[in-house]
């Protein structure tokens, strides 16, 4: 059988995970680790850009690592590690530096945005942040990378990183990572206000970590109007929104019910979120109470990470050693 390609995927260690990360992404990493040589890592390095002097820096890749272990990323299936775990990461990146050009990491737009955002930090971090990036694709020659929208500019810059390494050092060494297509529409999971998408920063997600009573609230005060007076009318936002959530997480028969209900205009928007809460508790409860019992187990989280660490280093000293032979390093 011909060997599984390798995809490599970095997550972030910013807060927790919601709905709309749920089955905008981490339902397509799941799938991903069986279809692939699927690599995951927690980008810490990563988030020193924003966040240079975290509070609780390794209470945060904890959680993260938890909370995506909890929903079913596998570390028997996946290579599963934390990025500052692979200091070859940080050697490539210094290698990859001297041949990025300040002009065009000025130009990208991610960094043009973070600089509007945090304009008493703009560090060299931030700057070279699809440097690192590329430094993770790179490291362990991996063919492919999901990427969202914000992240394309990101992979592009890793292309031509590889090639540019290719032309300059005269080797055909690095082949440019293409992006990985999850094979199905995604889907985009809407906010319970009334907004187009669910979000941290929009500060309306449902968390797989909330308790009960917390996704009851959040659901019980989504946004409603007064209700449709006409039969078969049109839907405004906020009730589209609600029945595209039901599709996700309710029965088919459920969706029908209410669908029908709003037609005919008996509907109770006090009933139907009832059920949509119930819908959404269910799901989420048995994951949340995954993150709890896998947080307090750091047995467990140090074999993982210690497993994925082990993999990923096999490439990733394998590249390194090569990258320093058709430089030039030679040992004395
Ligand atoms: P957040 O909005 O929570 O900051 P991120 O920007 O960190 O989310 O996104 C992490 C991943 O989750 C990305 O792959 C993104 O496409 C996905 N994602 C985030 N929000 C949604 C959503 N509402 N619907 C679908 N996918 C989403
Ligand atoms: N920049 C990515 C994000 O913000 C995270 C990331 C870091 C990444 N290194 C990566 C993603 C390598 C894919 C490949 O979501």
């Amino acid at each position: 059988m011909a060997e599984k390609e390798i995809v490599l995927s970095g997550i972030r260690p910013t807060g927790n995970l919601h709905l709309g990360n749920y089955f905008g992404a981490v339902k397509n990493f799941i799938k991903m680790q069986h279809d692939t040589n699927a690599y995951f890592f927690i980008a810490d390095y990563h988030s020193l850009t924003t966040h240079p002097t975290p509070g609780d820096l390794h209470g945060n890749v904890k959680q993260v690592l938890a909370e995506y272990l909890a929903t079913g990323l596998d570390p028997e299936l996946a290579t599963i590690y934390v990025q500052s775990d692979l200091p070859e990461t940080a050697e490539l990146y210094l290698l990859l530096n001297m041949n990025a050009y300040i002009g065009e990491l000025e130009r990208t737009t991610s960094f043009k945005d973070k600089v509007r955002k945090q304009p008493e930090n703009v560090n060299a971090g931030l700057l070279t942040y699809p440097v690192l990036m590329a430094a993770d694709i790179l490291i362990h020659k991996a063919k492919k990378v999901p990427v969202g929208k914000d992240q394309e500019q990101n992979l592009e810059m890793a292309r031509k990183f590889a090639k540019r390494f290719n032309r300059i050092y005269n080797v055909e060494y690095f082949d440019e990572p293409i992006p990985y297509n999850f094979g199905e529409e995604l889907v985009k999971v809407p906010g319970l206000d009334g907004s187009g998408k669910m979000g941290k920063s929009e500060g309306n997600g449902l968390y797989l970590i909330d308790d009960e009573k917390t996704i009851r609230k959040k659901v019980m005060k989504a946004k409603t109007d007064a209700g449709p007076t006409e039969p078969n009318s049109e839907k405004p936002q906020e009730i589209v929104n609600l029945f595209t959530l039901a599709n996700i997480v309710s029965k088919p028969e459920t969706v029908k019910f209410f669908n029908e209900a709003y037609s005919d205009c008996s509907i109770r928007y006090g009933d139907f979120k009832k059920q949509l809460a119930e819908d959404i508790v269910q799901f989420t409860m048995p994951i949340r109470e995954r993150i709890l019992s896998i947080s307090a187990d750091d047995a467990y989280l140090s074999k993982v990470v210690k497993m994925g660490a082990e993999k990923a280093r096999e490439s990733a000293v394998k590249t390194l050693k090569e990258v320093r032979e058709i430089i030039g390093f030679r040992h004395f």
